[in-house]
């Protein structure tokens, strides 16, 4: 058995695989990107053969680029794209459908009748999830009322469920094992997070038949072993974690109050809240930061849409720059003397609002607004957002601090500007790592440690290190001002 650790991550635009040597360094990588299909209006789908071979296919280049072969491999960590809903034959393994993506909205209706029949509180109560098509839940409902015969072969178990890692782990291993792990099932609108299990009755009101639904293990595990036919050698599988999950491990937040929020086309901020299940009375996420050796530690999770997608708009529709790293330099030239906001409610609005009929606007617009206001106000506008999720979440959780460390990583935290404006909007310290790929880092760790090969946490989070600190320095008056025009901006912005 080999001394390295090879990690996937298969993310919703992309697939990469890294392998990493036994001191935690990037012996080689690979990516690729795959096909999105957008079949109706608020659709989203991938194909599930497009994942399948994107992760073959890293996997392999990674293993090369490190000049190294399967043997040399001691254990594979997975980190995927969650909520993301997989129907497959268990005896051949094809799947039955295109994956539904998390950003689908088709199942809305289901949810709106759900909601209708006042049903939200009990899903909320046992899955600390909302009502909302992003969970897989209602995607699997739909794939059983649309697809012809699934839901009588769903029944007598010939049918299966997964998330992304679930239907990788079961190709992986040449069909041999139909499992998940505690992070990827606590976003399916099926899981009790308090109890550790599926909720019969919560499926029983989605019309889930259970025979479907994975093992749920935990995140660092026995998921199997790849099929020597894959890669030339077996290969056990022993790390799990849906991606966000996977930042938090990789951001070493492993104590409670340690916050981080990844940006890439969307946010995702996740404060550890230890053992403590915190319900959100601010219509934050509650949900599975990690489930290790048993014990399962909670988040608060806030979900927002539009992060870097908010740059791709400046570059793709609105022809402002060209390249996204173009956006600072351009935010920077921006009058100061203008307030303009952009509200990126392009998609709908996500936490703390969850209004999916909002949509997004541009406020405060002079004859001397520019392509450099708009920049500087898209770059704000994530700032902001990432202020309404901390305030929910210090409401949520009353004996927490909010105003403590953020933890940062993700494509837009390679910008400099963006980063020291997130730390002024927010009033408090954002620390950017030193090692940026913190989501694979992480499916690395639970892999990695399981095999007994890298640190434990501890030891793990020593040896974290902080690339640079970016301190608050706005003046109070400007900083509250600012945030005036912004909820000000938002509020114009709601449906309802
Ligand atoms: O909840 C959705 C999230 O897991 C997607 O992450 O990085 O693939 O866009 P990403």
């Amino acid at each position: 058995m080999g001394g390295y650790i090879l990690a996937i991550d298969q993310g919703t635009t992309s697939t990469r695989a890294m392998v990493f040597d036994s001191q935690m360094r990037v012996a080689g990588r690979a990516q690729r990107e795959f096909p999105q299909h957008f079949p109706a209006s608020g659709w989203v789908e991938h194909d599930p053969e497009d994942i399948w071979h994107s992760v073959v296919e890293t996997v392999r280049l990674a293993l090369a680029d490190a000049g190294l072969g399967a043997k040399d491999i001691a254990a594979i960590g997975i980190t995927n794209q969650r909520e993301t809903t997989l129907v497959w034959d268990r005896q051949t393994g094809a799947p039955l459908h295109r994956a539904i993506v998390w950003q689908d909205r088709r199942s809305a209706p289901i949810c709106e009748a759900l909601k209708r029949d006042g049903l939200e509180p009990v899903f909320t109560e046992r899955t600390g999830l909302l009502l909302d098509p992003y969970f897989s839940g209602t995607k699997i409902t739909w794939l059983l009322d649309h697809v012809d015969g699934l839901k009588a072969r769903a029944e007598r178990g010939e049918i299966c469920f997964g998330t992304v890692d679930s239907f990788l782990i079961f190709r992986l291993t040449g069909g041999r094992r139909h499992v998940t792990d505690a992070t990827n099932a606590a976003r399916t609108l099926l899981y009790d997070i308090g109890r550790n299990g599926w909720d019969a009755e919560l499926a029983g009101l989605l019309g889930v038949p259970l025979a479907m639904l994975p093992e749920v293990l935990d995140c660092a595990a026995d998921f199997g072993v790849t099929d020597p036919a894959l890669f030339g050698a077996e290969i056990p599988i022993l790390g799990v974690a849906g991606d966000q999950q996977a930042a938090v491990i990789g951001n070493a937040c492993f104590e409670p109050g340690m916050m981080k929020s990844t940006y890439g086309t969307g946010c995702f901020a996740l404060l550890n809240t230890g053992t403590d299940r915190v319900a959100s009375t601010s219509r934050l996420l509650t949900t599975i930061a990690y489930r290790l050796d048993g014990v399962t530690t909670y988040a608060l999770e806030g979900s927002i849409f539009i992060a870097g997608a908010a740059v791709q708009w400046l570059r793709d529709e609105m022809g402002f720059i060209k390249v996204a790293s173009q956006v600072s330099a351009l935010a920077e030239q921006a009058d100061p003397e203008q307030r303009v906001y952009l509200v990126p409610a392009f998609t709908g609005l996500g936490a703390p609002w969850w209004d999916a009929e909002a949509r997004g606007a541009i406020f405060g617009l002079t004859r001397g607004t520019g392509p450099a206001e708009f920049a500087r106000a898209a770059l704000e506008s994530v700032a902001f957002q990432t202020l309404d999720l901390l305030d929910a979440m210090q409401q949520d959780w009353q004996g927490h601090d909010g105003r403590t460390v953020l933890r940062v990583d993700g494509g837009m935290v390679a910008s400099d500007w963006t980063m020291q404006r997130l730390a002024d909007i927010l009033a408090a310290p954002v620390d950017r790592p030193l090692f940026l790929e913190t989501t694979i880092l992480g499916a690395a760790w639970l892999a990695g440690a399981r095999a007994g090969l890298w640190p434990d946490a501890k030891g793990f989070a020593e040896r974290w290190h902080r690339d640079r600190r970016f301190a608050p320095g706005m003046d109070a008056p400007e900083r509250e001002a600012a945030i005036a025009g912004w909820r000000d901006s938002v509020r114009r912005c709601l449906s309802a």
